[in-house]
Protein backbone atom coordinates (compact mmCIF):
# COMPACT_ATOMS: atom_id res chain seq x y z
CA UNK A 1 0.00 0.00 0.00
CA UNK A 2 1.57 2.93 -1.06
CA UNK A 3 1.22 6.20 1.73
CA UNK A 4 0.91 4.09 4.70
CA UNK A 5 5.51 4.24 5.32
CA UNK A 6 6.51 7.64 5.22
CA UNK A 7 10.27 8.81 3.62
CA UNK A 8 11.86 11.47 4.92
CA UNK A 9 14.05 13.14 2.08
CA UNK A 10 17.53 13.94 2.40
CA UNK A 11 19.29 16.40 1.15
CA UNK A 12 16.21 17.97 0.23
CA UNK A 13 17.08 21.60 -0.85
CA UNK A 14 20.84 20.77 -1.52
CA UNK A 15 20.17 18.32 -4.07
CA UNK A 16 17.61 20.08 -5.74
CA UNK A 17 19.96 23.51 -6.03
CA UNK A 18 22.82 21.33 -7.36
CA UNK A 19 20.29 20.16 -10.08
CA UNK A 20 19.03 23.27 -11.11
CA UNK A 21 22.68 25.20 -10.79
CA UNK A 22 21.03 28.59 -9.90
CA UNK A 23 18.70 28.33 -6.67
CA UNK A 24 15.51 29.54 -7.33
CA UNK A 25 15.93 30.26 -10.68
CA UNK A 26 13.56 28.55 -13.23
CA UNK A 27 15.54 27.24 -16.38
CA UNK A 28 16.50 30.51 -18.41
CA UNK A 29 17.38 28.46 -21.47
CA UNK A 30 14.00 27.48 -22.66
CA UNK A 31 12.04 24.84 -21.37
CA UNK A 32 14.39 22.02 -19.94
CA UNK A 33 14.09 18.42 -19.25
CA UNK A 34 15.21 16.54 -15.72
CA UNK A 35 15.60 13.18 -14.55
CA UNK A 36 14.68 12.06 -10.98
CA UNK A 37 15.82 8.84 -11.43
CA UNK A 38 14.96 7.18 -7.94
CA UNK A 39 11.28 8.32 -7.13
CA UNK A 40 10.84 7.03 -3.84
CA UNK A 41 7.97 9.02 -2.22
CA UNK A 42 8.55 11.70 -4.65
CA UNK A 43 10.27 14.15 -1.85
CA UNK A 44 13.02 15.29 -4.45
CA UNK A 45 11.00 15.34 -7.31
CA UNK A 46 7.40 17.58 -5.77
CA UNK A 47 10.13 20.09 -4.64
CA UNK A 48 11.61 20.01 -8.48
CA UNK A 49 8.56 20.63 -9.71
CA UNK A 50 7.35 23.70 -7.53
CA UNK A 51 10.90 24.99 -8.99
CA UNK A 52 10.34 24.41 -12.83
CA UNK A 53 8.96 26.40 -15.84
CA UNK A 54 5.66 26.06 -16.59
CA UNK A 55 7.43 24.13 -20.03
CA UNK A 56 10.05 22.26 -18.12
CA UNK A 57 9.33 18.46 -17.85
CA UNK A 58 10.62 15.87 -15.10
CA UNK A 59 10.77 12.33 -15.91
CA UNK A 60 10.77 10.21 -12.80
CA UNK A 61 11.79 6.55 -12.66
CA UNK A 62 11.41 3.91 -10.21
CA UNK A 63 11.84 0.28 -9.79
CA UNK A 64 9.70 -0.27 -7.02
CA UNK A 65 5.50 -0.61 -8.14
CA UNK A 66 4.68 1.19 -4.80
CA UNK A 67 6.77 3.97 -5.14
CA UNK A 68 5.29 3.79 -8.66
CA UNK A 69 1.65 3.61 -7.22
CA UNK A 70 2.38 6.72 -5.48
CA UNK A 71 3.87 8.98 -8.62
CA UNK A 72 0.83 7.85 -10.34
CA UNK A 73 -1.03 10.31 -8.16
CA UNK A 74 0.65 13.45 -9.51
CA UNK A 75 -1.36 15.18 -12.16
CA UNK A 76 0.94 17.86 -12.90
CA UNK A 77 1.42 17.41 -16.93
CA UNK A 78 4.93 18.24 -16.57
CA UNK A 79 5.49 14.79 -14.73
CA UNK A 80 5.77 11.56 -16.46
CA UNK A 81 6.53 8.56 -14.24
CA UNK A 82 8.18 5.03 -15.49
CA UNK A 83 8.31 1.68 -13.83
CA UNK A 84 11.95 0.96 -14.82
CA UNK A 85 15.05 0.27 -13.20
CA UNK A 86 16.80 3.23 -13.86
CA UNK A 87 19.78 2.14 -16.57
CA UNK A 88 16.90 2.55 -18.86
CA UNK A 89 17.44 5.95 -18.46
CA UNK A 90 20.06 5.04 -21.44
CA UNK A 91 16.99 5.24 -23.81
CA UNK A 92 16.56 8.85 -23.39
CA UNK A 93 17.29 11.72 -26.19
CA UNK A 94 20.97 12.00 -26.53
CA UNK A 95 21.89 15.58 -24.86
CA UNK A 96 18.21 16.08 -24.39
CA UNK A 97 18.64 16.02 -20.30
CA UNK A 98 18.94 18.88 -18.07
CA UNK A 99 19.73 17.36 -15.06
CA UNK A 100 20.44 13.34 -14.08
CA UNK A 101 19.97 13.04 -10.12
CA UNK A 102 19.75 9.94 -8.32
CA UNK A 103 19.18 9.52 -4.66
CA UNK A 104 20.62 5.83 -4.17
CA UNK A 105 19.38 2.94 -2.12
CA UNK A 106 15.90 1.68 -0.43
CA UNK A 107 13.80 4.62 0.81
CA UNK A 108 12.07 4.31 4.23
CA UNK A 109 9.09 2.73 3.05
CA UNK A 110 11.14 -0.38 2.00
CA UNK A 111 13.12 -0.80 5.08
CA UNK A 112 10.03 0.12 7.43
CA UNK A 113 7.34 -2.60 5.74
CA UNK A 114 8.09 -5.83 7.27
CA UNK A 115 6.36 -7.51 4.05
CA UNK A 116 9.21 -6.29 1.46
CA UNK A 117 12.04 -8.25 3.33
CA UNK A 118 14.42 -5.41 3.63
CA UNK A 119 14.40 -5.47 7.40
CA UNK A 120 16.74 -7.70 10.40
CA UNK A 121 14.35 -5.66 13.11
CA UNK A 122 10.89 -6.23 12.10
CA UNK A 123 9.96 -9.91 11.13
CA UNK A 124 8.64 -11.02 7.24
CA UNK A 125 9.13 -12.83 4.10
CA UNK A 126 13.06 -13.10 3.56
CA UNK A 127 12.34 -11.23 -0.10
CA UNK A 128 14.52 -7.61 -0.78
CA UNK A 129 13.71 -7.34 -4.43
CA UNK A 130 12.92 -3.34 -4.92
CA UNK A 131 10.74 -4.79 -7.69
CA UNK A 132 8.96 -7.94 -6.50
CA UNK A 133 7.09 -8.72 -9.81
CA UNK A 134 10.38 -9.40 -10.98
CA UNK A 135 13.45 -11.62 -10.73
CA UNK A 136 14.86 -13.78 -7.58
CA UNK A 137 14.13 -13.04 -4.21
CA UNK A 138 16.66 -13.47 -1.27
CA UNK A 139 15.20 -16.57 -0.09
CA UNK A 140 15.25 -17.76 -3.33
CA UNK A 141 18.80 -17.11 -4.19
CA UNK A 142 19.50 -18.31 -1.00
CA UNK A 143 17.95 -21.40 -1.09
CA UNK A 144 20.05 -22.78 -3.90
CA UNK A 145 23.30 -20.66 -4.33
CA UNK A 146 26.63 -21.94 -3.62
CA UNK A 147 28.10 -21.45 -0.42
CA UNK A 148 31.37 -19.69 -1.79
CA UNK A 149 29.28 -17.57 -3.96
CA UNK A 150 27.31 -16.69 -0.96
CA UNK A 151 30.23 -15.81 1.18
CA UNK A 152 31.84 -13.95 -1.78
CA UNK A 153 28.35 -11.73 -1.68
CA UNK A 154 28.75 -11.25 1.88
CA UNK A 155 32.49 -9.86 1.88
CA UNK A 156 32.03 -8.23 -1.28
CA UNK A 157 28.99 -5.88 -0.72
CA UNK A 158 28.88 -6.45 3.45
CA UNK A 159 32.55 -6.02 3.50
CA UNK A 160 32.02 -8.69 6.20
CA UNK A 161 34.94 -10.61 8.10
CA UNK A 162 32.41 -13.25 9.04
CA UNK A 163 31.16 -13.81 5.52
CA UNK A 164 32.60 -17.95 4.77
CA UNK A 165 31.25 -18.76 8.71
CA UNK A 166 28.10 -17.00 7.45
CA UNK A 167 27.65 -19.05 4.56
CA UNK A 168 28.72 -22.29 5.92
CA UNK A 169 25.73 -21.70 8.57
CA UNK A 170 22.99 -21.04 5.89
CA UNK A 171 24.21 -23.70 3.73
CA UNK A 172 23.93 -26.20 7.19
CA UNK A 173 20.89 -24.97 8.32
CA UNK A 174 19.33 -25.17 4.57
CA UNK A 175 20.79 -29.02 4.80
CA UNK A 176 18.89 -29.45 7.85
CA UNK A 177 16.25 -28.17 8.81
CA UNK A 178 14.92 -26.75 4.71
CA UNK A 179 15.65 -23.50 3.04
CA UNK A 180 15.39 -19.65 5.02
CA UNK A 181 11.93 -18.26 4.54
CA UNK A 182 11.69 -14.99 6.73
CA UNK A 183 14.03 -12.17 7.87
CA UNK A 184 14.41 -13.73 11.44
CA UNK A 185 15.66 -16.55 11.00
CA UNK A 186 18.36 -14.75 8.71
CA UNK A 187 19.34 -12.38 11.03
CA UNK A 188 19.17 -15.15 14.03
CA UNK A 189 21.84 -17.34 11.81
CA UNK A 190 24.28 -14.39 11.59
CA UNK A 191 23.83 -13.30 14.99
CA UNK A 192 24.81 -17.05 15.61
CA UNK A 193 27.81 -16.82 13.29
CA UNK A 194 29.44 -13.36 13.89
CA UNK A 195 32.06 -13.85 16.24
CA UNK A 196 32.95 -10.17 16.90
CA UNK A 197 30.23 -7.24 17.10
CA UNK A 198 30.94 -3.88 16.04
CA UNK A 199 29.93 -1.67 18.79
CA UNK A 200 26.02 0.06 18.01
CA UNK A 201 25.62 -2.70 14.60
CA UNK A 202 23.46 -5.34 14.60
CA UNK A 203 25.29 -8.39 13.73
CA UNK A 204 23.04 -8.86 10.68
CA UNK A 205 23.69 -5.32 9.50
CA UNK A 206 26.18 -6.06 6.95
CA UNK A 207 24.50 -9.42 5.24
CA UNK A 208 21.44 -7.81 5.17
CA UNK A 209 23.35 -4.82 3.15
CA UNK A 210 25.06 -6.97 1.18
CA UNK A 211 22.15 -9.47 0.02
CA UNK A 212 19.94 -5.95 -0.76
CA UNK A 213 22.45 -5.11 -3.19
CA UNK A 214 23.06 -8.54 -5.03
CA UNK A 215 19.30 -9.21 -5.60
CA UNK A 216 19.24 -5.82 -6.70
CA UNK A 217 22.18 -5.35 -8.99
CA UNK A 218 22.90 -1.96 -7.30
CA UNK A 219 26.16 -1.30 -8.26
CA UNK A 220 25.77 -2.60 -11.80
CA UNK A 221 22.83 -0.78 -12.25
CA UNK A 222 24.40 3.07 -10.60
CA UNK A 223 27.40 1.92 -13.22
CA UNK A 224 25.08 1.57 -15.98
CA UNK A 225 22.88 4.67 -15.53
CA UNK A 226 26.43 6.71 -14.73
CA UNK A 227 27.48 5.49 -18.61
CA UNK A 228 24.25 6.73 -19.51
CA UNK A 229 23.90 9.92 -17.93
CA UNK A 230 27.32 10.86 -20.09
CA UNK A 231 25.17 10.25 -23.07
CA UNK A 232 21.57 12.23 -22.04
CA UNK A 233 23.43 14.85 -20.14
CA UNK A 234 23.35 18.50 -22.67
CA UNK A 235 26.07 20.38 -22.11
CA UNK A 236 26.11 22.59 -18.68
CA UNK A 237 23.55 19.64 -17.43
CA UNK A 238 24.08 18.99 -13.94
CA UNK A 239 24.58 14.96 -12.55
CA UNK A 240 23.51 14.34 -8.96
CA UNK A 241 24.26 11.26 -7.17
CA UNK A 242 23.32 11.02 -3.03
CA UNK A 243 25.07 7.41 -1.61
CA UNK A 244 24.38 5.74 1.43
CA UNK A 245 27.67 3.80 1.56
CA UNK A 246 31.22 3.23 0.64
CA UNK A 247 30.85 0.95 -2.40
CA UNK A 248 27.98 3.36 -3.64
CA UNK A 249 29.95 6.27 -3.31
CA UNK A 250 33.27 4.86 -4.89
CA UNK A 251 31.60 4.30 -7.62
CA UNK A 252 30.40 7.79 -8.05
CA UNK A 253 33.31 9.09 -7.02
CA UNK A 254 35.45 7.57 -9.32
CA UNK A 255 33.37 7.46 -12.32
CA UNK A 256 33.44 11.78 -11.98
CA UNK A 257 37.10 11.51 -11.46
CA UNK A 258 38.05 9.78 -14.17
CA UNK A 259 35.65 11.94 -16.71
CA UNK A 260 37.15 14.99 -15.40
CA UNK A 261 40.29 14.57 -16.37
CA UNK A 262 41.90 14.95 -20.13
CA UNK A 263 43.13 11.18 -21.08
CA UNK A 264 46.07 11.26 -23.03
CA UNK A 265 46.60 7.84 -25.42
CA UNK A 266 50.12 6.71 -24.17
CA UNK A 267 50.32 5.36 -28.03
CA UNK A 268 50.08 8.37 -29.42
CA UNK A 269 51.90 11.05 -27.31
CA UNK A 270 51.70 13.80 -29.58
CA UNK A 271 48.05 14.07 -30.08
CA UNK A 272 45.57 16.16 -28.78
CA UNK A 273 44.55 14.68 -25.16
CA UNK A 274 40.91 13.65 -24.96
CA UNK A 275 38.97 16.35 -23.35
CA UNK A 276 37.19 16.08 -19.86
CA UNK A 277 33.35 14.79 -20.05
CA UNK A 278 32.42 16.07 -16.36
CA UNK A 279 33.45 19.17 -14.52
CA UNK A 280 33.36 18.12 -10.30
CA UNK A 281 31.19 20.91 -8.66
CA UNK A 282 31.67 18.95 -5.46
CA UNK A 283 30.37 16.74 -2.35
CA UNK A 284 28.28 17.82 0.23
CA UNK A 285 27.64 16.28 3.41
CA UNK A 286 24.18 17.03 5.42
CA UNK A 287 24.07 19.16 8.19
CA UNK A 288 24.13 18.60 11.68
CA UNK A 289 20.51 19.83 11.89
CA UNK A 290 19.43 17.32 9.10
CA UNK A 291 21.61 14.17 10.85
CA UNK A 292 19.86 15.27 14.08
CA UNK A 293 16.62 15.44 12.84
CA UNK A 294 16.79 12.27 10.33
CA UNK A 295 19.63 9.76 11.51
CA UNK A 296 19.30 7.97 8.21
CA UNK A 297 20.76 11.13 6.53
CA UNK A 298 23.84 10.58 8.87
CA UNK A 299 25.90 8.42 6.17
CA UNK A 300 25.10 10.61 3.27
CA UNK A 301 27.39 11.83 0.63
CA UNK A 302 26.29 14.14 -2.89
CA UNK A 303 28.20 14.31 -5.72
CA UNK A 304 27.72 17.11 -8.45
CA UNK A 305 29.22 17.39 -11.26
CA UNK A 306 28.20 19.21 -14.71
CA UNK A 307 28.61 17.96 -18.02
CA UNK A 308 31.15 19.60 -20.46
CA UNK A 309 30.10 19.53 -24.02
CA UNK A 310 32.56 16.99 -25.12
CA UNK A 311 31.66 14.22 -27.00
CA UNK A 312 32.79 10.58 -26.57
C1 LIG B 1 16.30 6.68 -1.24
S1 LIG B 1 14.86 6.31 -2.13
C2 LIG B 1 14.52 7.81 -3.00
C3 LIG B 1 13.73 8.78 -2.18
C4 LIG B 1 13.26 9.98 -2.94
N1 LIG B 1 14.35 10.82 -3.38
C5 LIG B 1 12.28 10.79 -2.10
O1 LIG B 1 12.59 11.93 -1.80
O2 LIG B 1 11.23 10.27 -1.77
C6 LIG B 1 15.46 5.29 -3.41
C7 LIG B 1 14.39 4.83 -4.41
O3 LIG B 1 15.06 4.43 -5.58
C8 LIG B 1 14.53 3.25 -6.07
N2 LIG B 1 15.61 2.57 -6.78
C9 LIG B 1 16.78 2.14 -6.27
N3 LIG B 1 17.54 1.59 -7.23
C10 LIG B 1 16.83 1.72 -8.38
C11 LIG B 1 17.09 1.37 -9.74
N4 LIG B 1 18.23 0.77 -10.11
N5 LIG B 1 16.16 1.68 -10.66
C12 LIG B 1 15.00 2.30 -10.32
N6 LIG B 1 14.69 2.63 -9.04
C13 LIG B 1 15.61 2.35 -8.10
C14 LIG B 1 14.04 2.50 -4.87
O4 LIG B 1 12.99 1.63 -5.23
C15 LIG B 1 13.58 3.63 -3.95
O5 LIG B 1 12.20 3.88 -4.12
Amino acid sequence: MAGTWQHTTVLLNEAVDALLGKPDTPSATGPATYVDATFGRGGHSRALLARLGPQDRLIAFDRDPEAVAEASAITDPRFAIRHEAFSQLAGLPAAGIAGVLMDLGVSSPQIDDPVRGFSFRNDGPLDMRMDPTRGQSAAQWLATADTQQIAQVIRDYGEERFALPIAKAIDARRQERGPLATTAELAQLVAGAVKTREPGQDPATRTFQALRIFINAELEELQQALEASLNVLQPHGRLVVISFHSLEDRIAKQFIAQHSREVYDRRAPFAAPKAMRLKALGRIRPAAAEVAANPRSRSAIMRVAERTGAQA
